[in-house]
């Protein structure tokens, strides 16, 4: 955290932030971009944390993308605070916010998107028709604004860090992506923008996501790891589905699937297997993963 944070410069307008990012490249500063939706927590810090350490110039973009949610989705109640989320970015050592409004993101309704037709309709996907596409269309149009050497994501969404990792090689971005481990609450819940959403009973209700998937990989480990290519995919996720249905969850899907091309896995391979799931508490939806 920065000892004495300086005012952090806020910037509205697309055109302004590009012209200031080709300064800066020019005169040779290296820029990390952090983009976010705001409802800023401890999980975004880390991402600008690691930003600020590495580079000259961190910019953090904060802009609740409307092309990626669906039409029955939780855009409209999204929380919106660019006031304590300036001050997050302060001490995170952040230099710029990159804060639009829809307007100016989208002055024309966008024609051109960005797909991933082999992967963006599975998992997440699946459920969420428009949402990839939508996140990989505006990030492609965040780095063509910011002109970033190194971007930041979390492994928080896991497929969304793949298909940007993904996005950049097919397209020859001139960016490093750089993914980042999930920060979780001492109970194991992930960090996210929508546990403000459960109530304090759902919070602790939803501290059964990760237990389940820490069961379901310690029963892998258990057998050791040459057998573990013998336990079925659908014994995992008996374990998991059980922890969570068992707490009042409501599973929407659980799937195992390779690290390295996130099709979903026919077997258990340590290091390149990874659990993805979503469920909700109550009404609100929740992602997670963890690595078998
Ligand atoms: P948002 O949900 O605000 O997340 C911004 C970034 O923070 C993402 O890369 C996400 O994976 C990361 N993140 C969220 N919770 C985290 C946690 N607990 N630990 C570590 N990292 C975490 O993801 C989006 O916004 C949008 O889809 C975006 C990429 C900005 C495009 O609109």
């Amino acid at each position: 955290m920065r000892k004495n944070p300086k005012e952090i410069k806020i910037i509205k307008s697309p055109a302004a932030l590009q012209k200031f990012s080709k300064k800066m490249r020019a005169l040779g500063k290296s820029i990390g971009l952090v983009p976010t939706m705001g409802a800023l927590h401890e999980g975004h810090a880390s991402l600008i944390e690691m930003s600020a350490k590495n580079n000259d110039i961190t910019i953090v973009s904060i802009f609740v993308n409307p092309t990626q949610f669906g039409a029955n989705e939780d855009f409209a109640i999204y929380p919106r605070r660019l006031k304590a989320d300036a001050k997050i970015c302060t001490e995170a050592g952040a230099d710029i916010i990159f804060a639009p409004n829809s307007q100016a993101m989208y002055p024309l309704p966008l024609q051109t998107f960005v797909y991933n037709p082999s992967l963006e309709h599975l998992y997440c996907g699946k459920y969420r028709p428009v949402h990839f596409a939508g996140v990989l269309s505006v990030v492609a149009k965040l780095f063509n604004i910011s002109l970033p050497s190194k971007a930041y994501f979390g492994e928080k969404d896991f497929q969304q860090l793949h298909l940007i990792k993904r996005m950049v090689l097919d397209l020859n971005f001139p960016v490093k992506i750089i993914g980042a481990k999930t920060i979780r609450e001492k109970s194991g819940l992930a960090i996210s923008s929508r546990n403000e959403y459960m109530t304090q009973k759902e919070k602790t209700a939803a501290n059964s996501i990760y237990a389940g998937m820490i069961t379901a990989k310690k029963f892998c480990n258990r057998r050791g790891r040459p057998t573990c290519l013998s336990i079925t995919v659908a014994k995992l996720k008996t374990i998991i589905q059980k922890k969570i249905q068992q707490a009042g969850g409501k599973i929407q899907y659980i799937e195992i699937a390779n690290k390295s091309d996130l099709m979903p896995a026919k077997k258990i391979i340590p290091k390149n297997t990874v659990i993805l799931l979503a469920c909700y508490f109550g009404k609100t939806r929740l992602i997670d993963h963890l690595e078998l």
